[in-house]
């Protein structure tokens, strides 16, 4: 079986039933079709297998050392796709004692199946993650046409976002 990107025993798979299941990102996700999903969240770019190899190889080095990177996935097993994804990145503050903050990003959920319990999978698994981990909060950042759908998990609007963006830079 493929590399997952963190201990798969961190999350509860009985959040799901067959044929989706829950798990971490693995290595073999990309031909599974994780990319096409995050597509339907945004701009994706040019990202090749080996390019999302590269990262993922990343990812996983810095989650042996400090587990940061939290990449979940819903998997339709019958026909071995990808159907959504969400992130949980664990930041390490000095603040409050040196605690751990929450950042979940990159909530999607395939075309095909929303309105199914997905989007209500990922964020349980999310926010069940971040309890075991030991954050303090998790934030998310988020359309107003979204609001209503993280109050249902108990997030609630605080503050404003704010954003620059930047002229890209060969990354890899
Ligand atoms: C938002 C999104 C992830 C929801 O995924 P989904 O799999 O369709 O969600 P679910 O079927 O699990 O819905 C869970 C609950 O949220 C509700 N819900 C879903 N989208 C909602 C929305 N935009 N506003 C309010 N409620 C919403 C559902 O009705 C359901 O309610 P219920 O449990 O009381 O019946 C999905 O629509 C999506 O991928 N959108 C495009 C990408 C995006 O906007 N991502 C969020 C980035 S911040």
């Amino acid at each position: 079986m493929a590399v997952s990107l963190f201990d798969a025993s961190l999350l509860d798979d009985k959040l799901c039933e067959a044929p989706f299941v829950v798990r971490p990102l693995r290595r073999d996700d990309f031909a599974k079709g994780f990319m096409g999903v995050l597509a339907q969240l945004t701009q994706i770019g040019e990202v090749t297998s080996a390019t999302f190899e590269h990262r993922f190889d990343a990812m996983a080095r810095a989650n042996g050392v400090l587990g940061t990177y939290y990449v979940v996935v819903v998997e339709d097993t019958a026909r071995r796709a990808i159907v959504g994804t969400a992130t949980l990145l664990v930041e390490q503050k000095f603040i409050r004692g040196a605690a751990l903050a929450g950042h979940v990003e990159d909530v999607v959920t395939d075309k095909g199946v929303r309105g199914a319990g997905i989007g209500r999978v990922l964020n349980e698994a999310l926010l069940r993650l971040a309890r075991k981990v030991g954050c303090y909060k998790v934030m998310l950042d988020c359309a107003d046409n979204n609001i209503p759908f993280y109050e249902k998990f108990g997030y609630a609007p605080k503050e404003r976002q704010m954003a620059i963006y930047l002229p890209p830079k060969a990354k890899l």
